[in-house]
């Protein structure tokens, strides 16, 4: 969460921070806010809430006479403190000398507030960075270097960060450090950008240096200086950028999210042309360090994701455990690190996580790897934190995702599952026939996918119909009982109405006591094995005048009656149907919330990463 900017070199930083910060909103929009060097002072710019009203206000101070070739920004989600004005960052020492911007937590920030409140230090806001501004501003009292300044404060500190520091003193000059949160130098000529993620700098360079933890960097228009925990030198190596400043456009649709949406056959198709052509050869996995003696070690795999991607990692079970037989758990990462969780040698871990970011799961990836796990990451950003703690590496590249609910990411998890179990199962020589079954589906995809698209227009009319609701209940059976967590859970958090989803098997155990003509219940139904006993339950729901609607690729004739609406899609194994199901799910939450008006590109409360525990 939160997202840090800085700019030093030859052209106008003001213009460049927000530049930098309007592609950094998805990660928090409480607040932002711009520091710059000016002569002999810096300039601190703060506005509560969307970028926007900080735009607006520096419209007002006239943007032009703002020259500045140094400076720092940042967009908050707020932690510690309200989403006000005061909490803003950049935050400053008292004589405002020096300035800082934060991502991140220190843990730790309460009894260093205490001690130097006891010694008569008077702080502005209620957040945890501020205790860092005046921190380090004392120990540059003494050093009268900002490095060194810098490095003594954060050994201080307990927690994740990312800074960005600039003092008056040190023209020119930002340094940058970062702990368990992500910050990569962009590098240019005769100027050098700093930012918490590759959208904020794509456009100025393709070519950037990431830091490691507690490295300290000091960052000048024609130098880059990177020292390691221990003051030595440090050679961190130039990495070319991997997306086109294309990915951050909305290519004339309304909302990212909706962009997103209807990328996904593409998706499918460039993850199939990469990785499966036809039925009948083996998939080869190449950055996959599990060869078919490690394979047969493993007894047993744990999958440990959050949100969208923890749904992957339940539709994940059902596929892995069918093709293997490997006894497969999946757990939230916030629960899994708070247990003492049985893991060895013995154990695949696959960490699942669009970012790569997210706190939890680099947590609990970091515990696993210290029992010997080997750790498998399925990501779509192969430069991430989780990607670089990997022994193994599936990246999804479904391109960047900009719309904070995750939509053609979840589908291209979806992908790399499949692809990861029926690597397993030629590595093992095992079940040969379902995983050609598997195969044949998987390469029909792209098509059917289009088809579910092209429903879009019916969808559209449902989502009218039915935006006025409150409470939704999803239900499902089997592999896409997690199809109807994600389906409710796009609806809750573009559109804030009450959702979910529920074993079709569990409505008679509680639920169903809900029921009435304000609960629509949406039922995903797939012919197959568990077909007719979502049937039954959807009895059980018109029975209590629910209005059902039906996302099936088969409704029979006698039951056609009992929905209110239904949306078919094409035939499908029921294997590989979540696939094609949550593209109607997720374009009925997309319609209800932009019908209803909601910021469906930044939904409230929300940011895309979730860098805290
Ligand atoms: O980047 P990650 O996949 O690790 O993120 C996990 C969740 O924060 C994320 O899926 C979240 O639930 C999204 N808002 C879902 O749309």
């Amino acid at each position: 969460m939160c997202g840090i900017v800085g700019y030093t070199g030859i052209n106008n930083a003001v213009d460049i921070l927000l530049d930098g910060l309007s592609h950094l909103e998805y990660r928090g929009y409480d607040s932002s806010g711009v520091a710059l060097m000016a002569e002999d002072k810096i300039n601190i710019y703060k506005a509560p809430g969307k970028l926007s009203n900080l735009i607006d206000k520096l419209k007002e101070q006239d943007k032009k006479n703002i020259t500045s070739k140094t400076g720092i920004g940042h967009i908050r989600w707020a932690t510690h403190g309200l989403p006000t004005l005061v909490n803003a960052h950049p935050h400053s020492c008292t004589c405002g000398g020096l300035t800082l911007v934060h991502n991140g937590i220190i843990e730790n920030y309460k009894e260093i507030k205490d001690e130097l409140e006891s010694k008569g230090v008077k702080f502005d806001s209620q957040t945890d960075t501020e205790v860092a501004a005046k921190l380090i501003a004392q120990n540059y009292a003494m050093t009268k270097d900002l490095v060194s300044a810098v490095s003594q404060t954060t050994k201080k500190l307990k927690g994740a960060w990312a800074f960005c520091v600039m003092h008056k003193n040190e023209k020119e000059t930002i340094v940058a450090t970062r702990k368990n949160a992500p910050l990569l130098i962009g590098v240019g000529d005769k100027e050098n950008f700093l930012a918490s993620d590759i959208p904020a700098i794509i456009k100025y360079t393709k070519k950037a240096i990431y830091l490691n933890d507690n490295q300290i960097a000091r960052v000048k228009p024609n130098s880059i200086e990177i020292l390691n925990e221990d003051g030595t030198l440090a050679q961190n190596k130039i990495e070319y950028l991997p997306f086109e400043p294309m990915a951050l456009s909305k290519m004339g649709y309304k909302h990212f999210m909706l962009k997103e949406i209807f990328e996904q056959p593409d998706v499918v198709r460039n993850i199939l042309q990469d990785k499966l052509h036809d039925e009948f050869n083996k998939i080869s996995l190449d950055d996959v360090k599990l060869d078919k003696n490690r394979l047969k070690e493993i007894n047993r795999i744990q999958i440990i994701a959050c949100g969208t991607s923890l749904h992957a990692g339940f539709v994940g079970k059902y596929i892995i455990e069918d093709l293997t037989g490997i006894p497969t758990d999946v757990e939230p990462s916030s629960e899994y690190i708070y247990r003492n969780t049985i893991a060895d040698e013995n154990t695949l871990v696959i960490g699942i996580s669009q970012s790569g970011e997210t706190a939890d799961t680099i947590t609990a990836i970091k515990q696993v790897k210290q029992k010997g796990a080997h750790v498998l990451i399925v990501t779509n950003r192969k430069e991430s934190l989780l990607a670089r703690l990997s022994d193994s590496l599936f990246h999804v590249n479904a391109g960047i995702e900009v719309s904070v609910a995750a939509t053609k990411s979840y589908l291209a998890q979806l992908m790399s599952i499949y692809l990861f179990a029926i690597y397993m199962a030629e590595t093992l020589d095992i079940n040969p026939k379902k995983v050609q079954e598997i195969k044949h589906e998987l390469l029909t995809l792209p098509a059917k996918l289009e088809i579910v698209l092209s429903n879009a227009p019916k969808i559209r009319e449902l989502a009218k119909k039915y935006s006025g609701y409150k409470n939704f209940i999803f239900i499902a059976r089997g592999i896409n009982y997690p199809t109807a967590l994600e389906g409710a859970l796009k609806l809750k958090e573009i559109s804030y109405i009450n959702a979910t989803g529920y074993p079709a098997g569990e409505l008679k155990h509680g639920p169903i006591a809900m029921l009435d003509d304000t609960m629509p219940v949406l039922a995903i139904l797939n012919e197959g094995m568990v077909y007719d006993k979502v049937m039954s339950n959807c009895e059980e729901a018109y029975a209590r005048q629910a209005k059902l609607i039906g996302v099936a690729n088969f409704i029979d004739d006698k039951h056609k009656n009992i929905f209110e609406d239904y949306i078919l899609i094409p035939q499908i194994k029921d294997m590989v149907s979540p696939a094609l199901n949550i593209v109607v799910l997720q374009l009925l939450a997309y319609n209800i919330a932009e019908y209803l008006g909601k910021d469906v590109d930044q939904p409230r409360n929300l940011a895309k990463s979730v860098t805290v525990e």
